[in-house]
């Protein structure tokens, strides 16, 4: 690809910058560079943007908060997409129709300013809805599937189109949208279930989890009727460190950067965790973060 003649290209607007550090939108601080870096402020410019690319038959990835992903030290050939310009609350019959680009932390704030306290479990999880929506988001006994009546996406033809929550194929750290490459462009949450206590969930949080170095959260989805953080621990694995990331000494789940970690360093820990747990206990483990190539 010819990033330069892109980038000249009428269909980017203003929003685009080539080279540059994928580091500045992941959660983990870490990733090489983008040939194209695209942040349409708009789901117009976001729809044109990915028809553009499918068109052209670019190699592109879009991404939200950058709270789940790893990429590459070689950072990524061809056009990184964001959502995050794109954002919005409107109030809705339901409840609330979201931006994909909205952020969590903010769709909390505005509910809870509305009186709404049954979305504040997902305080303290970084990312967008649309990134949430993808991978069901959540807490232990709690996603945001189950919040979701309906999302406008986009699909892989290129069709705009309302998916039920029936249609979304919720399941544990994952949905129907991820495996058929829809593009959440906005989602409808209700706000029927359970009040939770904002402040308890993040001071929960604080207690167990390492939030003071920059994670990718949870590495590892916890497998069935166990808990990945308990086996990784009990594999002796906690604080060891290959360069600057290391197995957080605080839960064992996550991987922190201690400041200029690299992605290979992290992914040598990811397969040292799955051989070692894989030994110990004969449990498989699959990732919960999505690694992409450079
Ligand atoms: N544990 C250990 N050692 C560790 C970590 C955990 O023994 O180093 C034990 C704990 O003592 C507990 C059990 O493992 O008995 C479960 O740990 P925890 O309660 O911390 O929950 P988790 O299953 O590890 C899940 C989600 C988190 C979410 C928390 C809190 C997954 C993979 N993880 O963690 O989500 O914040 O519950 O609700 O589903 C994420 O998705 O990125 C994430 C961090």
């Amino acid at each position: 690809m010819n990033a330069a003649v892109l980038a000249t290209s009428r269909h980017w607007g203003d929003d685009y910058r080539q080279g540059e550090s994928l580091a500045r939108h992941t959660t983990f601080r870490v990733g090489g560079r983008a040939d194209l870096f695209h942040a349409p402020r708009t789901i117009e410019g976001l729809i044109g943007a990915i028809e553009l690319c499918r068109g052209l038959r670019l190699r592109h990835v879009v991404v939200g908060g950058g709270s789940n992903v790893l990429f590459s030290d070689r950072g990524f050939r061809g056009v990184v997409i964001s959502t995050t310009a794109i954002r919005g609350v409107l109030d809705h019959p339901h409840g609330f129709e979201v931006c994909a680009g909205e952020p969590l932390a903010s769709l909390v704030d505005r509910a809870e300013k509305q009186g709404v306290r049954s979305l504040s479990f997902l305080a303290g999880i970084p990312g967008t809805v649309g990134g949430a929506v993808a991978m069901n988001a959540g807490i232990r006994d709690r996603s945001i599937g189950d919040m979701v009546c309906s999302a406008l996406v986009l699909t892989p033809g290129g069709l705009v189109r309302e998916v039920s929550s029936k249609e979304c194929r919720f399941g544990y750290r994952g949905s129907g949208i991820r495996q058929d490459g829809l593009i959440v462009l906005t989602a409808t949450l209700g706000v029927d279930g359970p009040a939770y206590d904002r402040d308890g969930v993040i001071e929960r949080k604080r207690a167990t989890q390492p939030l003071s170095f920059p994670s990718a959260g949870c590495v590892f989805k916890n497998p069935d009727g166990g808990s990945a953080g308990e086996l990784i621990d009990r594999s002796g694995l906690k604080g060891m460190r290959m360069g600057q990331a290391q197995i957080s000494e605080k839960h064992a789940n996550f991987i922190v950067n201690l400041g200029g970690a690299t992605s290979a360093e992290i992914c040598k820990l990811i397969d040292i965790v799955r051989q070692k747990v894989y030994n110990t206990f004969h449990v498989g483990l699959d990732l919960e973060i999505e690694v992409i190539d450079g």
